[in-house]
């Protein structure tokens, strides 16, 4: 849908009026009548950068979801203010781990005495809290552009890896990018006790994957990839490492978001593609390169619900309300939850 022209020029005005004082920052997977808006778009990782690197601004405002403002707040000076346009822009894979139920696993893996020998590595699409979490255990951040590098690091501090909360990052990477065998995981479910595992599983296991998963990136199957090889010769299958590990393994390429863009920039003209993420971003990249032919890997529509929550009249509501002297949804995390969520996405933003 085309954005209202009404809408679009009141939008322009609120960022005029703010000038310098306004950052705005956009996920790869926002709506086109949003993204229009952004200073900068990127991945999780490159916006988290962003954040951080804009002292100047006295406002920022994160076209993303809940767990990418929170970052932002993390990241950025306590004059700074962060703001989300729309509350309800959660993220259904964050909300799989709650702060008391990685406790209740801590607790499960002291009591079996092993504690010590494992590394917390939560993926940045988790709240501010689980991040904290890692930061006093020991551990640190990961995004899917850096997983690889956050995982070697872990086992150069200790022997295991407890991943939260996507399952499918933590197996693929540690599968396809560290070599390891699918043996060498398994999947603590928060809502069984013990996590469902024994203390042997336990004791065995290299990557203990928290049973969380990305409710877009999920419905792609082996199917298709199957369907799409089968529809178009010669295609190139291109997946987000969210996808399963059955799709990852029959696809040629994964990588984040901004990969799955740079790949694109970088194919030859007449080759086709197939994408394996949220439907915006498929879409915006086959406007783009209208020389390559870009599909959609699944033949029904995928869009992410939350990321798309933050819509044009949320975003002009936002800030026009800056504009005129009021900060609304503004993100806040509080001063303990700050510092150590802090050390732990500085683990992160030092990897080689
Ligand atoms: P990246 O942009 O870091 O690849 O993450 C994808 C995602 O699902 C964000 O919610
Ligand atoms: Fe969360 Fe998946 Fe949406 Fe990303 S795409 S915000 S992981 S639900």
């Amino acid at each position: 849908l085309a954005s209202d022209p009404a809408l679009v020029e009141r939008a322009r005005k609120a960022k005029e009026r703010l000038g310098d004082r306004l950052f705005v920052l956009g996920h790869h997977y926002q709506r086109d009548e949003v993204i229009q808006f952004a200073d900068v778009t990127g991945d999780s990782f490159k916006l988290a950068r962003e954040a951080a690197a804009r002292p100047e601004a006295e406002y920022i405002v994160f076209c993303g979801v809940h767990f990418m403002a929170e970052s932002a707040d993390i990241l950025t000076s306590d004059a700074q203010k962060v703001v989300l346009p729309d509350m309800a822009a959660g993220c259904s894979m964050a909300d799989m781990a709650t702060f008391d139920q990685v406790e209740e696993c801590w607790d499960a893996l002291e009591d079996a005495g092993l504690a010590d020998r494992v590394v917390p590595i939560t993926y940045m699409n988790s709240s501010a809290d689980i991040k904290a979490f890692c930061g006093r255990h020991g551990g640190a951040v990961c995004t899917s552009s850096n997983a690889r590098r956050a995982l070697e690091w872990a086992f150069e501090q200790g022997e295991k890896v407890l991943f939260l909360p996507d399952q499918h990052l933590g197996r693929n990477t540690a599968v396809l990018e560290l070599g390891m065998s699918l043996d060498d995981c398994v999947v603590y479910n928060p809502h069984r006790p013990n996590g469902g595992l024994t203390r042997e599983q336990l004791e065995n296991a290299r990557m203990i994957l928290w049973k969380g998963h990305c409710s877009v990136h999920g419905r792609f199957t082996a199917e298709c990839v199957d369907d799409v090889r089968a529809r178009i010769p010669g295609v190139n299958v291109l997946v987000h490492p969210e996808c399963r590990h059955e799709v990852v393994t029959k696809a040629d390429f994964v990588g984040s978001t901004e990969y799955i863009i740079r790949k694109l920039q970088e194919a030859p003209a007449g080759s086709s593609w197939a994408i394996g993420t949220e439907l915006n971003l498929v879409k915006r990249l086959a406007g783009m390169f209208p020389d390559k032919d870009v599909t959609f890997l699944d033949r029904t529509v995928c869009y992410c619900s939350t990321m798309n929550r933050i819509d044009l009249p949320h975003l002009v509501w936002a800030l026009e309300s800056l504009a005129d002297g009021e900060v609304v949804n503004q993100i806040t995390v509080d001063p303990d939850t700050t510092h150590w969520a802090k050390v732990a996405l500085d683990r992160m933003l030092a990897l080689p």
